[in-house]
């Protein structure tokens, strides 16, 4: 059978990412042209300052994308596209780019959910990876637990019902004036701190499979405005530590719940925060007593990047959807919603 060439493009946030794929799965080139160190100053991402960047940036991105792929864009067979979720402005430059392309050179396109596109990061990393599965989404926007039934099938079985679990690392992070993004920061100081330092709340809330970081968000500032007030001295390392303790764990033990109960063998990690070692160290330790599967990408793949689009977004295609110039973007387009 013919090989099937995707080009994936990413513009959702503040990446800029292109990505070649063969046959959905194997990465020919994922280029990431990242404005973190842009944003930083800011302390988070500024939509206008994102959008403008994205639109100097696409064309380096898509020539080295081609260029380190060896392929000319006569070679492609479809074209994938972030149209939602994700900041406005940020969407339109990359799917105008995708229209363009695929206008000018009579190719299909496919666009694709961001949230997704996370979740078939997996199916890059695992090559043997079928659905159906149980995957955690925790990203710096998304906090998700959803049943994959197959590809491009999805049912949410619970969701945040305020902060998203890498928005409330951030949060804390910041407090701290440790930086921007958060999760990483505190990632790497929690491995220094004494995770039993500081009691913080666990939310599980109603025994179901939602979230709420609010709580523990609160209980983290109050923490460090009380030790402000009395003139005490803060150990970054405990707080990071404790406060990533109380997340991943009700982030992994409810993860397990919904793989136990509803009779799944796998569950996949995706987004930014399933880059997190805690998370990661928490569910595997969790999976291997339940004895449940426990997967996730490669960080490079964790966070925004192109070739998760065109992975979800060659499933998509294979499955004949298609997409015409009227596709708009959608900034709050939820996981499974078309
Ligand atoms: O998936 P992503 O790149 O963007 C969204 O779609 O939101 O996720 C970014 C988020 C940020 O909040 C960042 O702090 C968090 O992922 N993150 C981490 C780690 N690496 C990235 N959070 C915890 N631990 C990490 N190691
Ligand atoms: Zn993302």
């Amino acid at each position: 059978m013919k090989d099937i060439i995707t080009l994936a493009i990413e513009s959702s946030c503040d990446e800029t990412a292109v990505s070649v794929l063969k046959n959905g799965r194997e990465i020919l080139s994922n280029i990431i042209n990242t404005q973190m160190e842009l944003h930083k100053k800011f302390g988070g991402v500024v939509p206008e300052v994102a959008s403008r960047k994205h639109i100097e940036n696409i064309d380096d991105v898509l020539e080295e994308a081609l260029k380190e792929a060896n392929i000319t864009l006569n070679d492609i067979d479809h074209i994938a596209v972030t149209y939602g979720p994700g900041l406005a402005g940020a969407l339109l430059v990359g799917l105008s780019h995708a229209k363009a392309l695929a206008y000018t050179l009579n190719k299909p396109l496919v666009g694709v959910n961001h949230i997704e596109g996370h979740v078939s990061a997996n199916y890059i990393e695992h090559k043997d990876l079928k659905p159906p599965f149980i995957t955690l989404i925790v990203s710096g926007g998304h906090t998700h637990l959803v049943e994959v039934k197959n590809y491009g099938e999805y049912e949410i079985l619970g969701r945040t019902r305020d902060d998203a679990s890498g928005e409330a690392f951030d949060k804390i992070a910041r407090a701290m004036g440790l930086g921007y993004p958060g999760g990483p920061i505190i990632d790497r100081l929690a491995k220094q701190g004494n995770k039993n330092a500081i009691e913080f709340p666990r939310a599980y809330i109603d025994e179901g499979y939602d979230f709420s970081f609010s709580g523990l968000k609160s209980a983290a500032l109050n923490y460090l405005n009380a030790k402000k007030m009395k003139n005490e001295e803060i150990i970054v390392e405990d707080v990071a530590a404790s406060f990533q303790e109380a997340a991943v764990e009700v982030l992994a033990n409810k993860a397990i719940k919904a793989a136990t109960e509803k009779g799944y063998d796998t569950i996949t990690l995706a987004g930014g925060v399933a880059c997190n070692s805690g998370l990661r160290a928490k569910i595997s330790e969790l999976g291997k007593k339940h004895n449940i599967n426990i997967k996730y990408p490669s960080p490079v793949l964790c966070t925004d990047n192109a070739a998760m689009i065109g992975c979800a977004g060659y499933y998509e295609f294979i499955s004949g959807r298609r997409d015409d110039m009227s596709l708009n973007a959608v900034p709050n387009l939820r996981i499974g919603q078309r």
